[in-house]
């Protein structure tokens, strides 16, 4: 039998759960005997059997022999990679593990303002200084892009002393970056490149789709299992390809940051959404990339709505996973939240996120040509039924590279802190995060120099009374920083 279709920790959980073992061991519900009867009417009773602890038939997270470690073989030799960490908190730990990984206390790495928060965080752990490198903002799509290979090798100039060079690739609209050409550039500077990959598990699977990171040469790169394939929330696997980071020490970072009871029903629906993968992907999102780009056509045929093609972002100098539906609602006089809204109360329909100028479908290994049709229907309904105002908004951020004055973590740690007007915050030490939405990217960082540029940025969104992630206060009126 192909080795892919197994999966090793599903069957064993499989024997284990026919046995009927009498549990002395957590979780407190022994096989589902406590669980509430209520959920337990709704979700049936067999999957509790499988919510077992770490004992040795079903092997240890942490320090894997049996089940688990060939679980983790298979999904590295699937992915063509040294080694994958299974991780059943998503990618949040990957991205804290890779930089708590590739770098050491004091370290500075090179990383795009237009990343996810659990990369800040990761910076905060980890205790390195970022080198800010500012997104490019397209008024045309209403989308940032992160850079490009050039504002990369530019930066790698001006701050030799970076250690490595983070990248998400794809980000949430699905956009990815030339990761080839960016691989070749870290590398030739002797550099370690870190990919967050959370939105691209599947791109290996389908010649139609992006190149994915480890096949463009990435050192380590997150994927949210979960996000796309078949995983249950929280799987995500980390992939290790390196000459350059030591693999001890990857394997010492994740287990620090992974919990010592780990969910058995997400190990295996990883363990599980890999065979999937291997076997049936490319039939699969054979499919999904059809109705996407049905729908795709059939939205741009729609007065108010469009949604960019893959030929657009190529123009551009990035690519495009098409399974993503980024829609603009700008022509419509509403915001993307707003019929975010209209779609969930009127039609059933709940999309991924939205902000003032877009919302954003997300097709899954799940999807099929019925929902699609729902989604372009509403849309088409929506049309003719509401009419909205029309706005002036343009998507614009502030200048973001700024100087960095005091290491994030330091700053983080540290109670010497006070709150400053923002009128008279240029020119002080930030510390805290703001994260207005959008664009959804901190205008704020711990440990950097405000600028008078940012001042008034947030003065702007404090005078429209708009809430911003991670304010601390109910309105919007001073900030935190170091005495
Ligand atoms: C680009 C990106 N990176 C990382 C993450 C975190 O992934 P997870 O939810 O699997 O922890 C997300 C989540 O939305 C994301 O969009």
């Amino acid at each position: 039998m192909n080795k892919q279709s197994r999966a090793p920790i599903f069957e064993t959980l499989l024997a284990h759960a026919k046995r009927k073992v009498v549990s002395f061991h957590t979780p407190g519900h022994k096989n589902g005997k406590g669980i509430d009867p209520k959920l337990k009417q709704f979700t049936g009773k067999a999957a509790y059997f499988l919510d077992v602890t770490v004992f040795p038939e079903v092997d240890s997270l942490h320090d894997p022999v049996g089940p688990i470690k060939k679980a983790q073989t298979l999904i590295a030799e699937a992915y063509g990679v040294e080694h994958s960490f299974l991780l059943i908190n998503g990618s949040t730990i990957g991205n804290q593990a890779m930089l708590m990984s590739a770098c050491s206390p004091g370290d500075s790495i090179i990383v795009s303002r237009n990343a996810h928060k659990s990369i800040l965080s990761g910076i905060i752990l980890a205790g390195v200084w970022p080198i800010w490198i500012q997104p490019k903002v397209d008024q045309n799509l209403d989308i940032l892009f992160d850079p490009s290979p050039e504002q990369i090798e530019t930066a790698l100039i001006q701050f030799p002393e970076a250690k490595a060079v983070f990248v998400t690739s794809p980000t949430y609209n699905g956009v990815t970056a030339d990761l080839v050409k960016i691989s070749e550039v870290v590398h030739r500077y002797g550099k370690v490149l870190l990919v967050d990959e959370a939105h691209g598990p599947h791109l290996k699977f389908h010649e139609d789709l992006p190149i994915s990171a480890v096949e463009a040469g990435a050192d380590l790169c997150v994927q949210s299992t979960h996000k796309i394939l078949s995983a249950l929330s929280q799987g995500s696997v980390l992939h290790y390809n390196s000459q350059a980071v030591d693999l001890n020490r990857v394997k010492k970072v994740v287990s620090m940051l992974q919990t010592t009871s780990p969910n058995y029903l997400i190990l295996a629906s990883i363990d599980l959404a890999r065979r999937q993968a291997v076997q049936s992907a490319e039939r699969i999102f054979e499919r999904v990339i059809r109705i996407a780009e049905d729908g795709r056509k059939r939205i741009n045929q729609t007065k108010h709505f469009f949604s960019f093609t893959r030929k657009e972002i190529q123009a551009r100098g990035y690519d495009l996973d098409v399974t993503k539906l980024t829609v603009n609602v700008t022509k419509t006089g509403f915001s993307g939240k707003e019929i975010d809204a209209i779609l969930s109360k009127e039609y059933n329909i709940q999309v991924d996120a939205a902000d003032l100028f877009n919302f954003i479908a997300i097709l899954g290994i799940g999807s099929d040509k019925a929902d699609v049709d729902r989604l372009v229907e509403a849309l088409e309904d929506i049309e003719t039924k509401y009419h909205g105002q029309s706005k002036n908004w343009i998507l614009q951020i502030p200048s973001l590279s700024t100087e960095m004055v005091m290491n994030p973590r330091e700053v983080f740690l540290s109670k010497k802190t006070k709150r400053v007007p923002i009128s008279k915050a240029a020119g002080h030490i930030s510390a805290q995060t703001l994260t207005p939405y959008p664009p959804g990217i901190p205008v704020l960082i711990p440990g950097e120099r405000i600028s008078k540029e940012i001042c008034d940025y947030l003065l702007d969104l404090s005078e429209k009374a708009l809430r911003v992630s991670g304010q601390e206060t109910d309105t919007l009126r001073t900030v935190k920083v170091v005495c």
